[in-house]
């Protein structure tokens, strides 16, 4: 991408991918950033920018290594860094990059626990992996309860929900969850019933010395991924039929509707819904909902399918995070005989987990 003046200096051009974007005069307008029209030390602007002459020109403009120098016809004068001006136009158009896994992971993201992790570069090694593969694992940390949630506050902030700040999982007789058996969990995400529906898992392994108990973990995207190439017709499916996703016990009623593969506007993977015990498929013509059955069916059978799936056992002290919009975990079944196993789990949302992340980027890629 490149920034060019026009001959006649009153116009700004982009050079992108082929194609010549002329800068409109008040998006670069409403960006100047002299302290007279923003605030220094909140960033935030001081007038309302509907206020602006909507027949607003550029008078004059010239482009200096740089330095973009602009004159407009309401008489403000601003310089600008082409760079900065370059960055801006990039997060317009950048997309998510992530890397796509399967059951044939060689390297899986595991960390060594350190007191200060995530306020230094570490933390945001950290923060930068968990984005690229939808989960990391943090080996070492101390085997106290409740430890979670200062370790979850220090990624964000702790999302309490009707089960409480944290939930233990550990097998029960009087049962809220089936998590809170000794049955075994298919691949699953957490709560698609809640609105918002938490972004972030965190699982912390205090105890687990039984037979089985296995976590498993599986890339939703890559699954995703996989059928829109091979299954075109049932991933067309999966990303359109909207299901209804509950959660009722004597005191809750929770209720969200949402796709198996949500997409965004770009057509870009947004959130992976999959919870086959609280899901309730909506009442639609009788074939499409055959191949939506169909194709619901391969896909919870390539989630728990070796091709995509990890499996492997969390250790005490261990702590595994999860982006709850992409990766699904389960487990195995296990047996108390000879063993204990004890984890506590909680949710964290994403944007403060983001904003971390581009705060330590800031701090330390500069
Ligand atoms: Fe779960």
């Amino acid at each position: 991408m490149r920034i060019e003046i026009a001959k006649n200096h009153k116009k700004i051009i982009i050079f992108l991918d082929n194609r010549n974007i002329e800068i409109h005069p008040l998006w670069l307008r409403e960006r100047v950033n002299n302290s007279e029209f923003l605030d220094r030390a909140t960033g935030q602007r001081l007038y309302d920018p509907s206020s602006l002459d909507q027949k607003l020109k550029i008078k004059k403009a010239l482009i200096k290594k740089n330095n973009l120098r602009v004159e407009f016809t309401d008489g403000v004068h601003s310089d600008f860094k082409v760079n900065d001006i370059i960055g801006e136009i990039h997060k317009n158009i950048e997309k998510k990059k992530y890397f796509l896994w399967t059951g044939k992971i060689k390297r899986r993201p595991i960390f060594n626990y350190k007191f200060d992790i995530i306020e230094n570069k570490k933390g945001l090694n950290l923060l930068e992996t968990f984005y690229n593969y939808g989960f990391v694992i943090l080996r070492s940390t101390p085997k106290k309860k409740n430890f979670i949630l200062s370790f979850a506050n220090s990624l964000g902030i702790v999302r309490p929900t009707n089960f409480g700040k944290l939930f233990n999982v550990k097998s029960k007789k009087k049962v809220s969850d089936l998590a809170y058996t000794s049955h075994a969990l298919p691949a699953h995400t957490d709560n698609p019933y809640r609105k918002p529906i938490p972004g972030i898992q965190i699982l912390h392994c205090i105890k687990n010395s039984s037979d089985g108990g296995y976590s498993t973990l599986t890339d939703g995207f890559s699954v995703a991924n996989y059928m829109q190439k091979k299954y075109k017709n049932y991933f067309k499916l999966l990303t359109s039929v909207k299901i209804r996703f509950t959660y009722v016990s004597s005191k809750t009623i929770l209720e969200n509707w949402g796709e198996t593969i949500e997409l965004d506007k770009k057509g870009m993977f947004k959130s992976i819904r999959l919870s086959p015990r609280l899901d309730y498929v909506p009442i639609i013509k009788k074939d499409k909902l055959h191949q939506f059955y169909k194709a619901r069916s391969l896909f919870i059978k390539l989630c728990n399918s070796k091709k995509f799936m990890i499996k492997f056992k969390l250790r005490p002290g261990d702590i595994m995070i999860m982006d709850n919009h992409r990766t699904l975990h389960g487990r195995t079944s296990y047996s108390l005989k000879n063993g204990e196993r004890h984890l506590q789990g909680c949710y964290i949302d994403h944007d403060l987990a983001e904003s971390k992340m581009k705060h330590l980027k800031r701090k330390f890629k500069k």
